[in-house]
């Protein structure tokens, strides 16, 4: 199977999953709708980003299908938990794995192709990509990492900038509630790291460790879009004004400038 077949099959597979499960009550389908066009959007920037790469038309072609199945598995997980919430559920990229397993969506892909899908979905959420992949894993999973990012940055920058509309998001883990930001959080995005998810415990460091992904980002292509979206400045925007804000969003610029001139 080419890639090209792969990525027809993918969206047939990625359709049907939507259209032929009619058991969604009403206040899932909403939660449907976000995730597909999630889903969508990552697989159009996966390719875009690819592109940038300069990888042949199959790869981009690959990095679309990754893009479009990288969260298959919220939608088993909502009819079986009722929630995104990893955490009290399971972890959906082990449920989007379990998912293309069931329906034998691999089969025909070469084995290094084959791992390459499963090692990117299945990274996609995860703190770390582990060095045991092979170069060509790491690089779609980095791939989709970075359209994934994006692609949240955008959804959450629009509803922040507009709190009042309906919310094109999904936060996935419940935030304990309460206003300020984490000490734990303050020091990590300070030092230009990563926030780690469970440090998180109130909206603003929601806000801050995504202001961090910037320290998570791969590609030019990706540091391009964040900064043609201005996506630092309008979460910089939606955040107290502090001055351990102001030395977080300091910190970001700088690392971001530099990007651009290395
Ligand atoms: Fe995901």
């Amino acid at each position: 199977m080419t890639h090209f077949d792969f990525e027809i099959k993918s969206r047939q597979f990625f359709d049907s999953f939507l259209m032929f499960y009619s058991g969604w009550n009403k206040g899932q389908i909403s939660r449907v709708e976000i995730k597909k066009r999630h889903s969508e959007r990552v697989a159009e920037l996966s390719g875009l980003i690819a592109a940038s790469l300069h990888l042949d038309r199959e790869e981009v072609a690959l990095a679309r299908s990754i893009g479009l199945l990288h969260d298959i598995g919220r939608f088993p997980q909502l009819i079986k938990y009722n929630t995104f919430d990893d955490s009290v559920s399971e972890d959906h990229s082990k449920m989007a794995l379990e998912e293309l397993e069931r329906v034998g969506l691999l089969q025909g892909l070469t084995p290094e192709t084959a791992a390459i899908v499963h090692g990117a979905i299945f990274h996609h959420n995860k703190e770390e990509i582990p060095s045991e992949l092979t170069a060509e894993e790491q690089l779609f999973c980095r791939i989709v990492r970075d359209a994934d990012k994006l692609d949240i940055l955008q959804s959450l920058t629009d509803y922040y900038a507009n709190p009042s509309d309906p919310a094109d998001h999904t936060l996935s883990w419940k935030i304990q509630g309460g206003r300020g930001i984490s000490e734990s959080v303050v020091t990590a995005a300070k030092s230009g790291k990563t926030v780690r998810k469970e440090y998180v415990r109130t909206g603003d460091d929601v806000k801050v460790m995504q202001l961090s992904w910037v320290y998570d980002l791969n590609f030019k292509a990706s540091f391009r879009i964040l900064a043609s979206e201005q996506y630092v400045d309008k979460i910089y925007r939606a955040l107290p004004k502090r001055d351990d804000v102001f030395d977080i969003y300091r910190v970001a610029r700088i690392y971001l400038e530099n990007k651009f001139l290395n």
